[in-house]
C-alpha cells in the first residue's frame, strides 16, 4: 500500500515564495509517488481576525494557485478544511488529550500571542486542529517548512499517546514524520534576513508573494538586504541576507548553490540580483498565468467539492474508529 501524505496550507494571505519553496513544490513533486491530501486550511486561519469576505477569496484563490503549482486532482485529494466537519470534531478529542502547558511551550503561539492584542483560545488549540487533520489520513509524511517541525513533534506524542491509551493492541493511528527540505526550509525575510519570511508580514518589501508582478518582483529584490563585503558567497551566520538569496536562486533554477558561487565569483550584487530576478520571474509566471484561468473557470469549485466529498469519507472513518475507541456513543 502506498504511504499516504497530507499537508495544509493557511488563506491568511497570498503565498509567498517561501511558502512556495518550503512546501508547496514538495507537495506537487510527492504526489507521483504517494497518496496524498492537500488542505486549505482556512479553520486554521481564523485563530487570528480576518476579513470574511477576503477570507472567502483567498480561500478559493489558493485553491487555485495549488492547481497553477501543478497538483493532479487525478492524483492528489484537494479540499477546503471547513467542509470536512470531522477536523474540528477531531480536533476537540486531541484537545482532550493534550496538556495546556504543551501548547503554551509552542514557539508559533508564543510568536503569534505576543503580536495580538487579544489571544483567541483557538490560538492556543491551533496545533490540536492541526494534529487532527493529519491523523484523519493516515499520513506518514508531512511536507512542511521549518517553523512546522514543533508541531509535529506534538503530533507525534499524540498519535504515540492515543495508541497507547486507546488502542495499544492494535495502533489505530500512524506516526507521521515531516518532510523537510534540506534546503529552502526557512527562507528569510528580503528586509531582515534573521526573521523568516511571512505572508502577514506588514512590510511588502520583506517578501515576495506568488502573485507578485514581475516588476515588483525586480524592484522586491533589487532592495533585498545584503551586506557590505560585495562577494557572493553562500554563509548563513555571517552573510544571511546573500545566502537566503542564493537559496531562492537554487530552488528556483535546480542549479546547485555551489555552483551558483562558481559563476558569480566575479559578479557584484547588483548583476546577481537581475538573473535572481529572472530566475524567480521565469518560475512564477507559468504558475500565475494559470492561477488567473482557473480562477474564472467553473473547474476550481468541481474538484473542491469533489475533494471534500473523497476527503470526507477518509475522515470520518477515521474519526468514528476514534470516537469507538474512546468510548464515545452508546
Ligand atoms: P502556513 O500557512 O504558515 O505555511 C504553509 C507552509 O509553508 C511553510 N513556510 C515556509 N517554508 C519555508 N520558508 C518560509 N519562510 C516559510 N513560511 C512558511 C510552512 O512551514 C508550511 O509548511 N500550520 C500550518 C498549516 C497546517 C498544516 C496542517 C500543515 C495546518 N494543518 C497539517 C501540515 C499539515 C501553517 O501555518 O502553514
Amino acid at each position: 500500500m502506498k504511504k499516504k501524505v497530507f499537508s495544509g496550507v493557511q488563506p491568511s494571505g497570498i503565498p509567498t515564495i517561501g511558502n512556495y519553496i518550503g512546501a508547496m513544490k514538495n507537495f506537487v513533486t510527492l504526489q507521483d509517488e504517494y497518496e496524498c491530501t492537500y488542505c486549505i486550511v482556512n479553520q486554521h486561519a481564523i485563530t487570528v481576525p480576518q476579513d470574511p469576505q477576503e477570507l472567502k477569496e483567498r480561500t478559493r484563490g489558493l485553491a487555485a494557485l495549488y492547481l497553477a503549482c501543478g497538483l493532479d486532482p487525478k492524483k492528489s485529494i484537494i479540499f477546503v478544511q471547513s467542509e470536512v466537519p470531522a477536523h474540528a470534531q477531531a480536533a476537540w478529542i486531541v484537545q482532550c488529550n493534550t496538556y495546556i502547558g504543551e501548547l503554551e511551550r509552542m514557539t508559533q503561539y508564543k510568536d503569534k500571542s505576543a503580536k495580538q492584542e487579544a489571544v483567541t483560545a483557538g490560538l492556543l488549540t491551533y496545533p490540536p486542529l492541526m494534529v487532527a487533520d493529519i491523523i484523519l489520513y493516515h499520513s506518514a509524511l508531512v511536507p512542511v517548512g521549518e517553523d512546522q517541525k514543533q508541531h509535529l513533534e506534538l503530533t507525534r506524542d499524540f498519535v504515540q499517546r492515543f495508541n497507547n491509551r486507546y488502542s495499544k493492541k492494535k495502533p489505530l493511528l500512524v506516526m507521521p514524520e515531516p518532510y523537510i527540505p534540506k534546503e529552502g526550509a526557512r527562507i528569510m525575510s528580503l528586509q531582515d534576513p534573521t526573521s523568516k519570511m511571512s505572508k502577514s508580514d506588514t512590510n511588502q518589501k520583506g517578501f515576495i508573494s506568488m502573485l507578485d508582478t514581475p516588476a515588483a518582483i525586480r524592484k522586491k529584490i533589487k532592495s533585498a538586504q545584503t551586506d557590505s563585503s560585495g562577494k557572493i558567497e553562500y554563509d548563513k551566520e555571517n552573510k544571511p541576507g546573500i545566502s537566503n538569496l542564493l537559496t531562492i536562486f537554487s530552488a528556483c533554477t535546480g542549479r546547485s548553490i555551489k555552483e551558483l558561487e562558481i559563476e558569480f565569483a566575479d559578479s557584484g550584487y547588483g548583476a546577481f540580483k537581475e538573473q535572481l530576478a529572472d530566475a524567480v520571474i521565469a518560475e512564477l509566471e507559468p504558475i500565475q498565468n494559470r492561477y488567473y484561468e482557473l480562477l474564472e473557470s467553473d473547474e476550481l469549485d468541481e474538484v473542491l467539492t469533489d475533494g471534500a466529498k473523497r476527503a470526507a469519507v477518509i475522515a470520518n472513518e477515521t474519526l468514528a474508529k476514534m470516537e469507538a475507541a474512546m468510548g464515545l456513543g452508546r
